[in-house]
């Protein structure tokens, strides 16, 4: 079965001028796997047994008077926020994990895969992840726009699965395995057995909730106003999750504007801090895992015991093991390159879409 969707542009009137297929290199080079992410998008283009990695902020400028006019997209668009006219805007194509605006994520698309792209080189397939909750319109609207930004054969597939096959997991085993994607606007919960996902929640919350919480917290404590940049960067620096574990509380100057003198101010957001403002969403995200464990079967709970993976770039926060462990028994390990392991596995996907076939999977691992 063919599970990718070519695109066809072709009318009854057209005629259709038969040339010889074009010789392609033999190997992996004409496929591309792409993580539309909430805050970042990731380009994974195999190369060998190896993947060339390529990341851009998921940010577009626009006109203010006309948001699908886009005038830059990833860095460049970045460095435009706070220096722009005030006509022009940056501002992301996603929201929690889905498309927003389909102009704006079509011309973050068309950049991932010309940033994929070698010179001289046409990319003809393109495996691209989106939430596992995604509906069949999202999924229809991803795969459009993907093919309208370039790419001949598009496959959309959800991130658990796909972070699951990136990160080398026994996906077609009977037990289960887990993945738990914690990204910037949504945490996805994926138990996949043979080859296929059994079980899915999804939490609409992810690292930028927990910057918002910083803002508002340090509002309270200090009143002072940070920035939601300085309360990232903060989290990323000293970041905890209250757990039982015995970890060091950090510290981190920050230098804010108070509310009372309209002055800068200095303030030290500590590791303690970034955990309190954290907690509301942990609680989600145990509660949302709790849902899943309780659907489970004795044999997907055991499997699921041996093989839990945690990605995405929240999984980065200190203590969040522990808390797993504390409040749910369930060992987790967070893989160590987090950020990457979505586009890693849609590239896999991309070369050999056979890997998706639970029988490919399970010949491959005797
Ligand atoms: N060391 C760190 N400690 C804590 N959080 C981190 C760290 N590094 C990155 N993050 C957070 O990870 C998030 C980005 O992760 P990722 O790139 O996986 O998200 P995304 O894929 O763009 O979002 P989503 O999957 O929700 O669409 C941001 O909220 C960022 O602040
Ligand atoms: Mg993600």
């Amino acid at each position: 079965m063919n599970i990718f969707k070519k695109k066809d542009n072709k009318t009854n009137n057209d005629k259709v001028e038969k040339k010889p297929e074009p010789k392609k290199k033999k190997g992996m080079r004409n496929s591309l796997g792409i993580d539309l992410g909430t805050l970042n998008t990731v380009i994974a283009k195999p190369s060998g047994d190896k993947f060339d990695l390529y990341q851009i902020p998921s940010v577009v400028a626009v006109e203010k008077e006309d948001p699908t006019s886009v005038l830059a997209v990833g860095e460049e668009a970045k460095l435009m926020l706070g220096r722009t006219p005030e006509d022009i805007v940056a501002v992301r194509p996603l929201r929690k994990g889905v498309i927003e605006s389909k102009a704006q994520a079509k011309a973050l698309l068309s950049k991932a895969i010309e940033i994929g792209t070698t010179k001289g080189e046409t990319i003809d397939r393109v495996v691209i992840g989106i939430p596992g909750d995604a509906s069949e319109v999202e999924k229809n609207a991803a795969e459009e726009i993907t093919k309208s930004a370039g790419a001949d054969l598009v496959l959309v597939i959800s991130e658990g699965l796909s972070a699951a096959i990136g990160a080398g997991l026994p996906i077609a085993e009977p037990n289960g395995t887990m993945v738990v994607d914690i990204g910037a606007g949504s945490t996805d919960l994926v138990v996949i057995s043979l080859g296929g996902i059994t079980d899915i929640v999804t939490v609409r919350r992810g690292g930028d909730d927990i910057d918002n919480n910083i803002v508002d917290l340090v509002k309270e404590r200090f009143n002072v106003k940070i920035g939601i940049h300085e309360a990232e960067s903060a989290k990323m620096n000293v970041g905890m999750i209250h757990c039982n574990g015995n970890l060091e509380n950090l510290s981190s100057d920050i230098i804010g504007k108070s509310v009372d003198t309209n002055r800068p101010k200095k303030i030290v957001i500590d590791s303690m801090l970034v955990a309190d403002a954290a907690e509301p969403i942990v609680k989600e995200i145990i509660e949302g895992f709790g849902e899943v464990l309780e659907r489970l079967t004795p044999e997907l709970i055991t499997g699921i015991y041996n093989n839990t993976v945690a990605v995405g770039g929240s999984s980065r926060l200190r203590g969040l093991k522990e808390r797993i462990c504390d409040d749910l028994r369930i060992p987790i390990t967070i893989y160590d390159d987090p950020m990457t392991v979505v586009a890693k596995g849609a590239a896999i996907v991309a070369a050999e879409p056979r890997a998706l076939e639970p029988e490919v999977r399970l010949k491959a691992m005797k």
